[in-house]
């Protein structure tokens, strides 16, 4: 066996008993000559070095890039042990009418995954965005109830034990909390249930897939500006309110929609919010990040530090603690992100938020992910 490769069987060796005595930390660091080892071709490449550390990674997949890129679908494949629709799990794509349920968008991803052995999460079974007009316009306190357990039960138990993860509340907190009970956002679910949708999701969803991690997933929770130091205070009463009350939620999703330009990352603030979710016996998955470079100057090599850097010192301080499961990305490569609609440039340049660039090239964060 050649030197370098008995030397990184050791380093993962070293790795799973560090893991077992919860110093994650210690797997990071992996000497640079190892980290040149190209993983054999069956072990994806980032996801296979996040195993190292007892994690995962994976990315978002765009149902258009599915069915029309192949290219970065192998990308996906080398690179990903776990994918999750960017659209293709939400009411708009399974739920077209209140009598019809189409589930092609949501089969062709869970197929393609399970042909390439990647696990799939499911998103999002309750949200206020993506949801049919038929839905919004018939909504009322007198069938919400059913509405809901019906779409989870239908939705849930079609992929029961097929999927790792399911977020089953998306973004329940305002970004203002205080205007409505417990920080919640102002929805349909909520107009019409009160909090209790919280409690009627997560129960259905445990009864129609127990097998599937239930998780409550959310944003503007990772820098020191006021309106995100009142949502992770907020985040926190609202676990708890849900855990005194027997709600089965089993994890939180981090976002992480994070933004390069951003000075007020503080990862003594970053760890202790993830130390104070993890001391309920929760589990924490990073489930969504990208890094916005939209207020950085145009220069690519200097944007792809920052936005490298950025990401680095937010998973610095997240990653070390034991409930972290992984992280996914959303999406692999700058060809697909959802940014460049959502925060165009002002220079008209595309965004650089991912760990590929649009030419299928590892950039700085795919450093950043992989070490
Ligand atoms: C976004 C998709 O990326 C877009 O393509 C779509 O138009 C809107 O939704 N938080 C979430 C995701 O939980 O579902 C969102 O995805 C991005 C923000």
């Amino acid at each position: 066996m050649p030197t370098t490769k008995r030397r990184q069987l050791l380093a993962n060796a070293l790795c799973a008993a560090a893991l077992s005595t919860t110093t994650i930390s210690a797997c990071s660091a992996t000497p640079a000559s190892d980290a040149i080892i190209e993983p054999v071709a069956s072990i994806p490449a980032l996801n296979a070095r996040a195993r190292r550390r007892g994690m995962f990674y994976g990315a978002a997949v765009n149902h258009e890039a599915l069915i029309k890129d192949p290219a970065t679908m192998a990308r996906v494949d080398a690179e990903c042990g776990m994918v999750v629709g960017e659209a293709s799990f939400k009411w708009e794509a399974v739920h077209p009418a209140a009598n019809r349920y189409d589930f092609s968008q949501s089969d062709a991803l869970l197929a393609w995954a399970t042909k390439h052995e990647i696990r799939t999460r499911g998103h999002a079974l309750v949200w206020h965005e993506a949801n049919p007009e038929w839905l919004t316009s018939t909504i009322n306190s007198g069938n919400a109830e059913k509405l809901l357990t019906d779409h989870i039960k239908t939705v849930a138990g079609r992929y029961a034990k097929r999927l790792a993860h399911w977020d089953v509340v998306n973004e329940a907190l305002d970004d203002v909390p205080g205007r409505q009970p417990l920080g919640l956002r102002d929805t349909i679910w909520l107009r019409a249930l009160g909090p209790a949708y919280l409690d009627i999701a997560f129960h259905a969803t445990a009864a129609a897939d127990p097998q599937a991690l239930r998780v409550l997933n959310d944003y503007g929770t990772d820098y020191t500006i006021p309106w995100q130091e009142r949502k992770r205070a907020a985040m926190l009463e609202l676990l708890s309110t849900l855990m005194h009350r027997g709600v089965p939620i089993q994890a939180v999703g981090l976002q992480a929609h994070l933004d390069a330009a951003e000075i007020t990352l503080d990862q003594k603030v970053l760890s202790r919010f993830v130390a104070d979710i993890a001391s309920m016996g929760l589990k924490v998955i990073v489930t969504e990040l990208d890094v916005r470079d939209d207020r950085l100057p145009a220069d690519i090599p200097s944007r792809d530090i920052a936005v490298a850097d950025h990401a680095k010192a937010w998973l610095d301080a997240v990653l070390p603690n034991p409930a972290v499961l992984g992280v996914l990305t959303w999406g692999l490569s700058d060809r697909h992100s959802w940014l460049n609609t959502k925060f165009p440039r002002p220079d008209g340049l595309r965004q650089r938020p991912l760990p590929l660039d649009e030419e299928l090239n590892r950039k700085k964060l795919w450093s950043a992910l992989a070490t």
